[in-house]
């Protein structure tokens, strides 16, 4: 159901929402916020919140679903909040987990960010969005509000090489080994070079590309994870379509 209670929680907040179309039904592929079909997009009086950065697909929403029903974070960290739809999917999903996410809020990241605090309000979240930019503010903010310690990280920010590396090395610090990471967007913005590196750093973890999901998430999974945790990511990444690492 978490598909459905977002997409509940948005429309209570008088939103209409655009998301995972079928590329099928699409006249042409396109990743321009007004075009794309692929990620989630919420409008309101004609205002495109999402025109700073779209929302995670429903098959990357069901992914944070299958890993909530195994693993159980108590504090996860978010680079990129947007206007908060995967915020609020982790934190519905990890019920007993604190979940921070932090944004640059530039342009409609900037009412994102309040209306992702808005929503945790009506909604009784243990979420907290916050003004910061990756990678200088990660360390204040994730030892104030998570007593520097990160069980699950989403990074979805700037998605560039320099920036994705930028981003893990600042969490890098606030996690442990069964931390679980989730890059968005590896695949689809090309940042295989820098995912690539941060899984042969990272040797207490094994690193996969999701190809199921609609951005090619990048995700580290920890060595030690049991057999269903790691099920519960694996399943997300075809045979027949494996990025090499
Ligand atoms: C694709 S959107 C995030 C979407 C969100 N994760 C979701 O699925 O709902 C990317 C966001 O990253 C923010 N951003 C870009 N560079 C950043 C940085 N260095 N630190 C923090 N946020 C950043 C942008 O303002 C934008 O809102």
């Amino acid at each position: 159901m978490l598909f459905a209670k977002l997409v509940d929680i948005y429309q209570q907040a008088g939103f209409a929402i655009r998301s995972s179309i079928s590329p099928f039904m699409l006249k042409s592929i396109s990743n321009v916020s007004h075009e794309d079909g692929t990620f989630t997009y919420i409008v309101k009086d004609g205002a495109n919140y999402g025109a700073h950065g779209g929302g995670i697909s429903m098959s990357e929403v069901y992914l944070i679903d299958s890993l909530a029903s195994v693993f159980k974070p108590t504090t996860v960290f978010g680079i990129g909040c947007s206007f908060g739809w995967s915020s609020v999917a982790l934190t519905l999903a990890n019920p007993a987990a604190k979940v921070v996410a932090i944004d640059i809020a530039e342009g409609t990241s900037a009412p994102g960010l309040d209306l992702t605090n808005e929503v945790a309000k009506r909604h009784g979240l243990n979420l907290k969005a916050l003004i910061g930019r990756s990678p200088e503010d990660v360390p204040a903010i994730v030892e104030r509000e998570l007593g520097g310690r990160i069980d699950l990280v989403f990074i979805d920010a700037d998605h560039t090489d320099t920036a994705q590396y930028a981003d893990f090395r600042a969490v890098a610090p606030y996690c442990h080994p069964s931390t679980v990471y989730l890059f968005h967007d590896v695949y689809i913005c090309q940042t295989t070079a820098s995912f690539k590196r941060i899984a042969a750093e990272m040797v207490t973890h094994d690193g996969l590309v999701l190809t199921r999901t609609a951005s090619g998430i990048g995700a580290l999974i920890p060595k030690s994870a049991p057999a269903e945790l790691r099920a519960s990511i694996a399943a997300f990444a075809d045979p027949f379509c494996v990025v090499p690492l």
